[in-house]
C-alpha cells in the first residue's frame, strides 16, 4: 500500500522542491584532519546498525496510545473538552497524535537526510565531508524506521508541519555552508533529540523504548558534530557575521517551539482550535515538555559562540535559559549507555528463551 493512501489530508504527488544555491566544494588537503572530528567519524563508522535486525518489530503496540501513557498525560485531560468525549472520541484523539508525532519525527529524518547529503558536498574540510557522510547513512535508516513504525504500527500518516518545513527550507537555501548546520544539525537535531528523549524515558511500550534509544544513540553524535565544526569557524566570525547567525537562531526557535503543540491534530478531528490550543498551552505536562524540548538546543547554541544578548533574551522569554547550564557530553554519554542497556536486556531475554527451549528439548527427549 503507498503512504498516500495513510495520510490523514490528502498531500500532494509530487515532490517538494527546496531550491539551494552555493556551491559544491572540493579539497586538494587530504591530511590534516581534526582529531575530535576524526574521532567521530570513526565512532560513526563502527556503530552502524541495521533497524530490520536490531529492533523486535513483533512487539505490540497499541495505535490509540502508542508511547503506552496514562491519560493524566494527555494536554486536553481535565478540561471541559476532554470530560466530554467518548472512550471511542479519545482513543481517536491518542491514535491522530501518536501519527502526527511520529510523522513529524519521520519527516524531519527526510530533512536529516537531505541536509546532512547537502553538507558533505558544501563544507570546505575532508574530515566534515567524511562524518556527513556517515551521518547521510545514518539519517536513511532512520527514515526506514520510521516509516516501517507508522505504517506498520499506526497506519496513519500526517503531513509535514509548516513551522518545520519552513525552517528545513532556510537551512537548505542559504548558500553560507554553515547555515544548514546551524539550522540542522543544531536546532532541528537538537530539538528532535530532546523529544525522542521525553518519550523514550517516559514511554512504557518496549518497541517505541527500543528504537528511541537506538535511534538517539545515533543523534547524539550529530549534534556533537554541528557543535565541533561550528565551534571552530564561528570563533573566526565578525560581529556582525555572528548577529546574522544569532538572529536566524532566534527565529528558529520560536518556530520550533510552536510546532510541538500539535494544533494540526486538534484541526483535523475539528475540535474547538483556540480553546483546545489555550489548554495544550496552560498544561502542565506541556510546560515541562517544553522546558525539556531545548535541554540540548541551548547548551549547544552557547557552546558554539552564539550567545549574544539577542539570543539570551529570547531564551529568557521562552523561560528555557537554565538550560544553557546542561552538560552535553554527560546527556550523549548517557544516550550511548542507555541504548546500550536496552541492548543487554535483549540479549538477557534471548538467552532465557533460548535456556527455555533447550531445557524443553531435553525433557522431550527424557520422555
Ligand atoms: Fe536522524
Ligand atoms: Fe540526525
Amino acid at each position: 500500500m503507498s503512504s498516500f493512501d495513510l495520510y490523514t489530508t490528502p498531500v500532494p504527488d509530487e515532490t517538494w522542491n527546496v531550491p539551494m544555491s552555493g556551491a559544491a566544494r572540493f579539497t586538494w588537503e587530504y591530511d590534516g584532519g581534526r582529531d575530535r572530528l576524526l574521532n567521530l567519524y570513526q565512532k560513526g563508522k563502527d556503530k552502524q546498525w541495521d533497524a530490520q535486525k536490531r529492533i523486535d518489530w513483533d512487539q505490540e503496540v497499541d495505535p490509540v496510545n502508542v508511547a503506552g501513557l496514562p491519560e493524566e498525560f494527555n494536554p486536553l485531560h481535565g478540561s471541559d473538552i476532554w470530560d466530554r468525549m467518548t472512550q471511542k472520541e479519545r482513543d481517536e484523539f491518542g491514535r491522530h497524535q501518536g501519527s502526527w508525532l511520529f510523522s513529524q519525527f519521520l519527516h524531519g529524518e527526510q530533512g536529516a537526510l537531505n541536509v546532512s547529503a547537502r553538507i558533505v558536498q558544501s563544507v570546505p574540510d575532508l574530515d566534515s565531508k567524511f562524518y556527513a557522510a556517515t551521518q547521510t547513512m545514518d539519517e536513511a535508516r532512520h527514515v526506514e524506521l520510521y516509516t516501517k513504525f507508522l505504517h506498520e504500527k499506526i497506519g496513519m500518516y500526517y503531513p509535514i508541519n509548516q513551522d518545520l518545513a519552513k525552517l528545513l527550507a532556510e537551512s537548505l537555501e542559504d548558500s553560507r555552508w554553515d547555515l544548514p548546520y546551524l539550522g540542522m544539525q543544531v536546532l532541528i537535531e537538537g530539538l528532535a533529540l530532546a523529544a525522542f528523549g521525553v518519550y523514550r524515558d517516559l514511554s512504557t511500550n518496549p518497541l517505541v523504548k527500543q528504537l528511541l534509544a537506538y535511534v538517539m544513540q545515533d543523534e547524539a553524535r550529530h549534534v556533537a558534530f554541528g557543535r565541533l565544526a561550528l565551534k571552530d569557524y564561528y570563533a573566526e566570525l565578525t560581529e556582525k557575521e555572528r548577529a546574522e547567525r544569532e538572529e536566524f537562531v532566534v527565529e528558529g526557535c520560536y518556530l520550533m517551539r510552536d510546532r510541538f503543540k500539535g494544533r494540526e491534530v486538534i484541526e483535523r478531528l475539528e475540535l474547538p482550535v483556540e480553546r483546545c490550543m489555550e489548554y495544550v498551552e496552560q498544561s502542565p505536562m506541556f510546560t515541562l515538555y517544553q522546558s525539556m524540548l531545548f535541554s540540548r538546543i541551548v547548551p549547544c547554541v552557547r557552546d558554539v559562540g552564539l550567545w549574544g544578548p539577542k539570543v539570551q533574551a529570547a531564551y529568557a522569554d521562552m523561560g528555557v535559559l537554565d538550560n544553557a547550564k546542561g552538560d552535553l557530553e554527560a546527556l550523549m554519554r548517557q544516550d550511548e549507555e542507555i541504548a546500550e542497556k536496552v541492548d543487554a536486556e535483549r540479549y538477557e531475554q534471548e538467552v532465557t528463551v533460548r535456556r527455555g527451549e533447550v531445557e524443553e528439548a531435553i525433557a522431550l527427549g527424557a520422555e
